[in-house]
């Protein structure tokens, strides 16, 4: 009954009487979790009960057992040692934001930009989805802790799902098992509950299939009580509860109420050739190359330069008694977009995943392997597509099928990554001295500009348009508003969430300088001005010397900007003619951008901090 029966061996989540345990014996003593897992396995009726102790043994246990059922596809285990392949179901590709809710007492507390539902109707309806969803299956009890389990900033979770994807894709992404019950026993403390099934109860006598989903799909939080109950998806954003769910969007209303911030951000430290190192975190709307801007190389001419990964996804940030912005990632895994991130320019991508990985949805190469566009300039011969069907790049040409899905993703621990940050795992963070907005425009946002200050810097992330991608299911490449990278994920009013930020300033000695940068400005034929990837570095150098009081800039009506000689050049050979043209600010396009902010500030307006208004208004002057 007790964890501390249990031993964790040192340096791992090995638990040494693994072989003999019964995982239906409860690993926590803690009361309310007791009843409420009881609870849930009254309402949901599992075959069975495995509580989740988090051990390579177990991994493999279920690993083992979704190979045999076929949920998993073994790669070449000598090329790819530890990958492993799945593939969804065609409809369960993607978060689902039409069916994501915030179940907030009151309509207004979640706001226009959320789905809102009646929490005592939602309550209804999900009594009826999960009343025996689980019947045939396992249900497992997967505690995690979202932040390095000794740092202040931690949170915890328990996740109740059917799904052995689910746990097995959680024990890269989060830190789970006998360590997070051990601090759950202690003092009781508060767990924040998740439940998730996949909405498929087994029939006896009828085998399950390989990714089981229900086509009704429920994404739900409950922000008062702190709860999130997901019905449906296996997907990992749908799914993995710690990260959208929790992480974001539960967090949110924590930071909101607690004075911290939990952001869609990737965090990164520059080192400078003087050793000196600047943290940085970054918000780009989903599937706009945050992992990959998080992993860079330094191209040519940044000898000495090195860029240090701390995470590539979300950022929890919190003032130190110093007043300083410091920044922690609770999450301890990868999970990216595999399509667009290739062997040439991201090695570091690469060796991050190329073991121990479970991908999804990505192409199969005959020699066991895996594919997806990007990778390599010149794709495979032959391979299977992402739903088990030949593919040939011929074959592509005709019907345009891709062969991994635009959303397929990579599961991949952060402590493989080569630039892994030695602070990564700090329980204090990494002190933040920039934030970098960023969304993908073809055109009217420069390559690069600097907020005059911490409000204007507000107003630029809330004002933030980005062309849709494969991330979230719906129509991709249209311009929409996704204010700091945070639509889909801000779980209260979005009028609120500014005024939190504006707040935050007075929480802070000093504010971190707040940039905007956009890699996919097109030139009137459509090629992109700017080569990206490792050259982004170009930009980031810049940003740091900016921060560091080294490097110049000009004024413009939208704020700061480098002239051509602020930026290093060595190694690229980019035309003044190409820069100015990035640079560019037109102002007949930028009219009709203000107009486009004004549509979003339309719907929030009760709730819009008077900054906002005000930075609009001089932003218009100055135009
Ligand atoms: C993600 C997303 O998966 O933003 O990170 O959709
Ligand atoms: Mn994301």
């Amino acid at each position: 009954m007790r964890a501390e029966r249990h031993s964790v061996a040192p340096g791992g989540q090995t638990w040494s009487e693994h072989a003999s345990r019964d995982p239906s014996i409860p690993l926590s003593r803690n009361t309310h979790l007791l009843r409420w897992v009881e609870k849930m396995a009254r309402l949901t009726r599992p075959e069975r009960l495995h509580w989740v102790d988090g051990s390579r043994e177990e991994y493999e246990t279920l690993v083992a057992g979704m190979l045999q059922s076929g949920s998993l596809i073994e790669l070449n285990q000598e090329r790819w040692p530890g990958c492993y392949l799945a593939r969804s179901h065609p409809s369960d590709v993607a978060r689902v934001e039409d069916r994501t809710f915030i179940c907030s007492y009151s309509r207004d507390a979640a706001g226009p930009t959320n789905n809102w539902c009646d929490p005592y109707e939602m309550r209804r309806t999900l009594k009826r989805l999960f009343d025996g969803s689980m019947r045939g299956r396992t249900m497992y009890v997967l505690p995690f802790c979202m932040g390095p389990l000794d740092s202040p900033m931690a949170r915890l979770g328990v996740e109740l799902t059917d799904s052995p994807y689910v746990v097995a894709s959680m024990r890269t992404m989060a830190r789970i098992g006998l360590p997070v019950f051990t601090e759950i026993d202690k003092e009781q403390k508060r767990v924040v509950p998740c439940m998730h099934s996949v909405g498929v109860p087994l029939v006896p006598g009828e085998p399950d299939v390989a990714w089981p989903c229900n086509p009704e799909k429920y994404i739900v939080h409950f922000p008062e009580t702190r709860e999130i109950w997901s019905f449906g998806s296996g997907y990992g954003g749908n799914a993995l509860l710690g990260k959208k769910c929790f992480a974001l969007r539960i967090a949110s209303n924590l930071a909101r109420d607690e004075g911290w911030m939990a952001e869609h951000m990737l965090i990164l430290g520059v080192e400078d050739p003087r050793g000196e190192k600047t943290y940085v975190a970054a918000a780009f709307p989903s599937g706009c190359g945050k992992t990959n801007f998080a992993m860079m190389i330094p191209p040519e001419g940044f000898e000495g330069w090195k860029v240090w990964t701390v995470g590539d996804d979300i950022a929890w940030l919190q003032p130190d008694a110093e007043r300083r912005l410091r920044a922690v990632n609770p999450e301890c895994g990868f999970f990216g977009v595999a399509p667009g991130t290739p062997w040439k320019t991201n090695p570091n991508a690469m060796k991050t995943l190329s073991r121990n990985t479970i991908f999804t949805n990505v192409a199969l190469t005959p020699d066991g392997g895996v594919w997806w566009e990007g990778m390599t300039d010149e794709p495979p011969a032959e391979c299977v597509d992402w739903r088990g069907m030949p593919w040939t790049p011929g074959l592509s040409q005709v019907t345009g099928v891709k062969a991994a899905h635009p959303n397929s993703r990579f599961t991949a621990p952060a402590a493989q990554c080569p630039t892994i940050d030695p602070a990564w795992e700090d329980p204090a963070g990494v002190p933040i001295s920039a934030i970098i907005f960023g969304g993908r425009r073809s055109s009217t946002i420069p390559l690069v500009y600097q907020a005059f200050n911490w409000s204007a810097g507000v107003y630029i992330g809330a004002t933030m348009g980005s062309e849709t991608t494969a991330a979230a299911a719906g129509a991709t490449g249209e311009v929409r508003r996704d204010p700091m990278a945070m639509l889909p994920f801000c779980g209260y009013h979005m009028g609120d969430y500014f005024r939190h930020w504006i707040r935050m300033q007075r929480a802070l000695a000093e504010t971190p300088r707040i940039f905007h940068v956009n890699w996919f400005r097109k030139d009137e034929a459509g090629a992109f001005l700017w080569p990206g990837f490792r050259e982004n570095m170009r930009v980031l150098k810049w940003i740091v010397d900016r921060v560091r009081g080294r490097a110049q800039g000009r004024e413009t009506p939208i704020g700061w900007v480098p002239r051509y000689e602020d930026i290093e050049w060595r190694g690229l050979a980019l035309p003044r003619e190409q820069f100015d043209a990035l640079q560019f600010v037109d102002r007949e396009a930028w009219r009709t951008e203000v107009l486009a902010h004004e549509k979003l500030f339309i719907g929030l307006h009760d709730r819009l901090p008077p900054e906002t208004i005000y930075e609009r208004e001089l932003l218009i002057c100055r135009l």
